[in-house]
């Protein structure tokens, strides 16, 4: 029921680890089920030059931050912003319906990591 890419990001997880000198980090929990992922992000000239993730939850959202961690790299902040969880599920050929909501944890932390990382920026 799972894709390729699914299973090939979630047996062969891409970026996973902490970053302790993260630019931002976002933090997200799913209402769903209650997994949590945490997405590190390191920005040079308005760029994500390295993610990274730590996430508790299923194959799907292990597969998911996986994917998102390489789509954003080398991307300006505004095209990561762009990055939705149909654009994450897409570039792994799918979901099955009723793991769609494990999508919208990467989409999400990666949203609050680049909050986080603007309101660093402020300070
Ligand atoms: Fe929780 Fe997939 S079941 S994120």
């Amino acid at each position: 029921m799972y894709t390729k890419e699914v299973m090939d990001h979630f047996s062969n997880p891409r970026n996973v680890g902490e970053m302790p000198d993260a630019d931002g980090i976002g933090t997200e929990g799913n209402p769903v089920c209650g997994d949590v992922m945490k997405l590190f992000i390191k920005v040079t000239d308005n760029k994500i030059v390295d993610a990274k993730f730590q996430t508790f939850g299923c194959g799907a959202a292990i597969a998911v931050s996986s994917m998102v961690t390489e789509m954003v790299k080398g991307k300006t902040l505004d095209e990561a912003l762009s990055i939705s969880k149909e654009t994450v599920a897409n570039a792994l050929g799918g979901l099955p319906p009723q793991k769609m909501h494990c999508s919208n944890l990467g989409a999400d932390a990666l949203r609050k990591a680049i909050e986080d990382y603007k309101n660093k920026q402020q300070k």
